[in-house]
């Protein structure tokens, strides 16, 4: 059984899980995550990168990529889409794809892909594993954005305290996740801004 990390996602505690503040870990809770996009208003729009070779289109809409007996670390990745102004983004488009813990990805079908669209409140949520390191890359998880009736942004999002992230020429560190360790998952937090 895949164990739900609701309750016990710290970074997630602000964007998803009001109600469950009993359950932070102490430690944690000493540097709580904003329980709003952490912005103000002309924030720096999120970096655009490349596609790479893997994307592919038409991938399932979910938000729960993490499948029964997948290995790797479990990740659950959450934040907001939001405009230079700060305002929330509803039904804004994500497209997520990354390799598995080995390294590999599905390009005959759809392990490790997956669609969704912000909620009323511009909130996204994805549950996956911590992609594995393939030849001259850091771990990194691509992702399209697309607000409703906007542009396309194609980016890439890493890890923290990554010894590859020095030697990949793509890693910029404000495409950083914030992470906290939490009862065995890692708990995520990006926001996306677009102009
Ligand atoms: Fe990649």
């Amino acid at each position: 059984m895949i164990d739900t990390p609701t309750r016990r996602v710290v970074l997630g505690v602000g964007v998803f899980a009001a109600g469950s503040m009993l359950a932070i870990d102490r430690s944690l809770a000493q540097a709580p995550l904003a329980t709003t996009p952490a912005c103000h208003d002309g924030d720096e729009v999120t970096l655009p990168q490349t596609e790479g070779p893997y994307f592919k289109p038409s991938s399932p809409e979910r938000f729960e990529l993490l499948e029964e007996g997948m290995a790797g670390q479990p990740i659950e990745l959450v934040g907001f889409v939001l405009t230079r102004a700060c305002k929330p983004l509803a039904g804004a488009l994500l497209d997520f794809w990354q390799a598995d813990d080995k390294g590999r990805y599905d390009n005959s079908g759809f392990r490790l892909r997956g669609h969704q669209f912000t909620d009323a409140e511009g909130r996204y949520r994805l549950r996956s594993v911590v992609p594995g390191l393939y030849p001259g890359r850091t771990r990194h998880i691509h992702v399209k954005v697309q607000p409703r009736d906007g542009r396309v942004l194609t980016t890439q999002l890493y890890f923290p305290g990554e010894a590859k992230n020095r030697s990949d020429g793509l890693f910029r560190r404000a495409l950083l996740v914030r992470t906290a360790k939490n009862a065995g998952w890692l708990a995520g937090r990006f926001d996306f801004v677009i102009d």
